[in-house]
């Protein structure tokens, strides 16, 4: 049998330096390198400076025997791995039972056969040449494995980072198509009437004027036109008409407002990052939320508190930011309609919004509900995408990952969540002022938004 490594060295230990010289001898002859040790205790010691391929070792020896050094020998984590062969007399059975039994791979009887020593030696340090081999083979077959699974793993989250951003992307501009759209067909109707108004109250006054002039010159009109004066109260019709009047001119103008809204809410980002006012994004959104701060018995209205911060104007990508903002309230009113629907929900339903500036060149936002609150676990995995408690159809599970996305990745800032079941949920929103790298950031959104 070849030696793959003959520059291995095989170590002796026996107290007989006659032994000693004899197995050298043979050892050296057949190409093998030979430390040598006279008992136990040396023999330990050497291996510590240079690791043997092999040890044979004598059972008999002054201080330590060969059993007490090997069972020292396989304790030790750096040396337990060397094979040991114990050198005993033809007589000792029960040593060789022993010695098998604290570790050694192989015994050999004194007197020495040299061929069969030879022979043994050979064989062992070949086996122990090929477990090494394999023990290295399995290491790497272990790290190829590993980072295979991170590979799978890795390549899995980009997928559904990926997923859940189209999905996102499709439901956002989906949305923002709708909301364009609609917003651009009420406009056209909604300025004939705003738009009207003034003529329209300068005819109905001169109709007036005219009324109170024929009533100066006629002041005894026919009796079918004293009649229709008193069907038609013309004393309250002319102090309420002009009234009337105003609350519709006012209700037009609100219908302005929110169309204007809708659409810069659906616009905002044709133009990458700009310099906003946050307090603007997140009444527009409030006002598209309305209709759902609005229940149906007036017991259960959710109550909007601000505590609006003297901030300054903030370079983002408001549409997205917008966005952030819609996630989160709309996550919160689920929670209180969620605590409502089940009884044990706040007596006064209430979120509450609160701006500052905590650095000179950081904002933050938080949002707090007192709604049903996030148990512990759950907590962990609320910013996972399609993640989700809601029922099939109601939640998609990427409100909040989207948004993370958003405040992390392209705003550079933090989002947190704090929750106690059953007390409510606060959100924390910190961003910078100003973006630090802005051209690398507007490439990232004009990526974005070309998918
Ligand atoms: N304010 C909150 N109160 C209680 N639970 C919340 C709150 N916000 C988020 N959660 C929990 O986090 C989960 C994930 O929220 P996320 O907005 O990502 O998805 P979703 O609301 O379920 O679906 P959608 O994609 O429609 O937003 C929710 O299903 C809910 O369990
Ligand atoms: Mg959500």
């Amino acid at each position: 049998m070849e030696l793959k490594n003959e520059s291995q060295i095989v170590l002796i230990v026996d107290d007989n330096p006659i032994n000693l010289e004899v197995l050298s001898e043979a050892l050296t002859r057949a190409g093998l390198q030979v430390a040598v040790a006279l008992d136990g205790e040396s023999a330990i010691e050497q291996v510590q400076y240079h690791l043997p391929a092999l040890i044979l070792l004598d059972v008999m020896m002054p201080g330590i025997d060969g059993f007490e050094t090997c069972r020292r020998l396989k304790a030790n984590p750096l040396t337990n791995e060397i094979p040991i062969i114990f050198m005993t007399a033809l007589s000792e059975t029960e040593s060789k039972v022993k010695g098998l039994s604290v570790g050694a791979v192989d015994y050999i009887t004194k007197p020495f056969q040299q061929e069969e020593v030879l022979a043994r030696v050979r064989v062992h340090l070949q086996l122990n040449y090929l477990n090494q081999k394999l023990e290295a083979q399995n290491i790497l077959l272990q790290h190829f494995n590993e980072s295979l699974e991170q590979k799978v793993q890795e390549r899995t989250a980009d997928l559904q980072q990926a997923q859940a951003q189209l999905i996102q992307q499709e439901k956002l501009s989906a949305l923002g198509q709708l909301v364009a759209g609609v917003a651009h067909e009420i406009n056209n109707p909604v300025n004939f009437i705003y738009g009207n108004f003034p003529p329209a109250k300068n005819y109905i006054r001169d109709l007036l004027d005219l009324i109170d002039l024929y009533q100066e010159h006629h002041s005894d009109p026919a009796l079918e036109i004293q009649n229709k004066i008193e069907e038609i109260d013309l004393d309250f019709l002319r102090l309420d008409l002009p009234k009337l009047l105003n609350s519709m001119q006012l209700g037009s103008e609100r219908i302005q407002e929110i169309v204007l809204s809708l659409r810069n809410f659906s616009r905002l980002d044709e133009a990458g990052f700009k310099k906003v006012d946050l307090h603007e994004g997140i009444e527009n959104t409030l006002l598209i939320l309305g209709h759902r701060l609005k229940a149906k018995s007036a017991l259960s209205r959710i109550q909007i508190t601000k505590d609006y911060g003297d901030l300054p104007g903030v370079t983002c990508l408001a549409g997205q930011l917008n966005q952030v903002f819609m996630n989160l309230l709309a996550n919160a009113i689920d929670a209180l309609e969620e605590a409502l629907s089940e009884k044990r929900g706040p007596a006064s339903p209430t979120i509450h919004i609160c701006t500052s500036l905590i650095e000179e060149n950081r904002i933050q936002i938080q949002i707090t509900d007192n709604g049903s609150g996030i148990p512990a676990k759950v907590q962990q995995k609320v910013f996972d995408p399609f993640f989700t408690t809601k029922p099939i159809g109601k939640g998609t599970g990427l409100g909040l990952s989207i948004s993370y996305q958003i405040i992390v990745e392209k705003h550079h800032g933090t989002i947190e969540c704090h929750s106690m079941l059953g007390q409510g949920t606060k959100f924390v929103i910190e961003i910078p002022i100003e973006q630090v790298d802005l051209r690398s950031c507007t490439v990232l959104n004009k990526e974005l938004l070309k998918i």
